[in-house]
């Protein structure tokens, strides 16, 4: 449709392009040319077997033809609508994503650009409703990019914008048991006292809050890009036992972990929990168009019943975006994606089990479904980590090059290497990866103390 030689495409990148999260002189991109299933290709016809859905995102799988016929047709149809309208895939997305929510409670929605913007319209409405002011997150969570969702964001990527964010968010610290702060000297405590304690630590902060000034807690269900932090057993509902004891929403981001990527629709079903809105974005559309959404209960809807709810976006419910939604869960659920991924993380665990044997260099693996990570560490007694704190390391570099020069495309954040696959992996295709990772692990064992 459009002409450029493939070889003109990095160049002519370069000289334009204002690229996010980068020094802009030391960017070196693939260039892309196509995707099909868990693969895709650069220009050169390299191919790249997905590791990391994207950015956590493609959970359908590339080149899914049933959501590119349905975004063809409703851009045929409809390209846009006003925020103040409706159409029929604002009705039947709307639909469809209150339906999957758990026990269908939160069946009010509203849709964003992406997970950021849900995140800040998640706040907005807690703050109108409740009418108070403060929202409480974790120390190891990303919220998005915009003012208010890094204000909410707890790791690096806040700090760098400080001081001027929105006001009004406190931190706490997450149940994170391989490096937890409190058990340093009591690593084997019992699961229950361990979640005691950090239920105890959020209680604290609660009070010494105020929590009449406290409108949500927000949390990522389970934790993404900071550590697949997966809670231990009783946290979640203790965390909404403490938001029903103190009159606060309860608002899980599930960005990252919703849409089958945990082996449940979303993974706050893994502990029957009912929060009071849910935010999510990626796999809400897989991300074949950008795409967000609150699903909130509705009687935080009717707190705006006869006043306005002051906020809202121009490409609010875009057509071609809702298009790919429905679509996207209606693939989802005829191909029962999400049981594939709970059967799928079995196999995952097996391997990661298997390769935290074999390297001396891993200090720990996790994984909830296709949601997994590898903590690597020089050492496993000091569990003192292969990169530092906010920080890379020539080992890590190494590693991460290594998989990429043989196919291998994933995220590594600081020293840990993530697997978030499309969730159509099979068992072969994701050995396909291991067994690269596995060769790729002897560069960080060669660092082990
Ligand atoms: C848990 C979580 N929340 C929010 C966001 C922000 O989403 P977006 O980049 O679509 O604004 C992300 C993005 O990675 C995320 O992982």
């Amino acid at each position: 449709m459009f002409n450029l030689p493939d070889d003109e495409i990095l160049p002519l990148s370069k000289e334009h392009v204002f690229w996010t999260w980068s020094a802009q002189a030391k960017v070196n991109p693939i260039a892309v040319k196509k995707a099909k299933g868990v693969y895709f290709w650069d220009i050169d016809d390299k191919k790249y077997l997905d590791f990391n859905s994207m950015t956590m995102c493609v959970n359908i799988g590339h080149g899914n033809e049933k959501v590119i016929k349905a975004m063809q047709e409703q851009a045929a149809e409809l390209p846009y609508a006003a925020p103040g309208m409706t159409t029929k895939v604002r009705a039947l997305a709307s639909k469809a994503v209150a339906e999957i929510t758990p026990n269908k409670a939160l069946s009010k929605v509203l849709f964003t650009l992406g997970g950021a913007d849900a995140n800040e319209n998640a706040i907005k409405l807690a703050r109108g409703y409740t009418k108070k002011h403060k929202i409480l997150t974790r120390y190891r969570s990303y919220h998005g990019a915009s003012a208010g969702a890094m204000a909410a964001t707890g790791d690096p990527r806040r700090v760098a914008w400080e001081p001027n964010l929105m006001s009004g968010v406190v931190h706490f610290l997450d149940p994170y048991r391989y490096r937890s702060t409190f058990h340093r000297t009591n690593p084997n405590i019992s699961e229950e006292d361990f979640t005691r304690d950090y239920l105890n630590h959020l209680e604290e902060i609660i009070l010494y809050e105020g929590p009449d000034s406290i409108a949500a807690i927000l949390i990522e269900t389970v934790t993404g890009t900071n550590g697949i932090i997966i809670p231990p057993s009783g946290y979640m509902q203790g965390v909404r036992q403490l938001c029903d004891k103190y009159n606060i929403l309860m608002i899980c981001d599930e960005v990252m972990s919703g849409f089958g990527r945990t082996g449940k629709m979303f993974a706050i079903e893994h502990w029957n929990v009912i929060p009071d809105m849910l935010t999510m974005a990626k796999g809400l559309t897989s991300a074949y168009a950008p795409l967000g959404a609150v699903a909130l209960k509705p009687e935080i809807a009717s707190a705006f019943d006869e006043h306005a709810f002051e906020s809202g976006l121009t490409y609010t419910s875009h057509p071609i975006s809702l298009a790919a939604a429905i679509a996207n869960i209606e693939v989802m659920k005829e191909e029962k994606i999400v049981e594939h991924a709970s059967k799928m993380g079995n196999v995952l665990r097996r391997m990661l089990t298997d390769l935290g044997e074999a390297h001396p260099s891993i200090g720990e693996v996790r994984n909830i479904g296709l949601f997994g990570i590898i903590e690597v560490v020089k050492n496993r007694e000091t569990k003192e980590p292969m990169a530092p704190w906010n920080s890379s390391s020539p080992e890590m570099n190494a590693l991460k090059k290594y998989c990429a020069d043989h196919g291998l495309f994933l995220y590594t954040h600081w020293h840990t290497i993530l697997i978030i696959p499309p969730l159509i992996i099979t068992e072969e295709e994701l050995k396909e990866g291991m067994d690269i990772l596995d060769r790729a692990l002897e560069i960080t064992d060669k660092a082990v103390k």
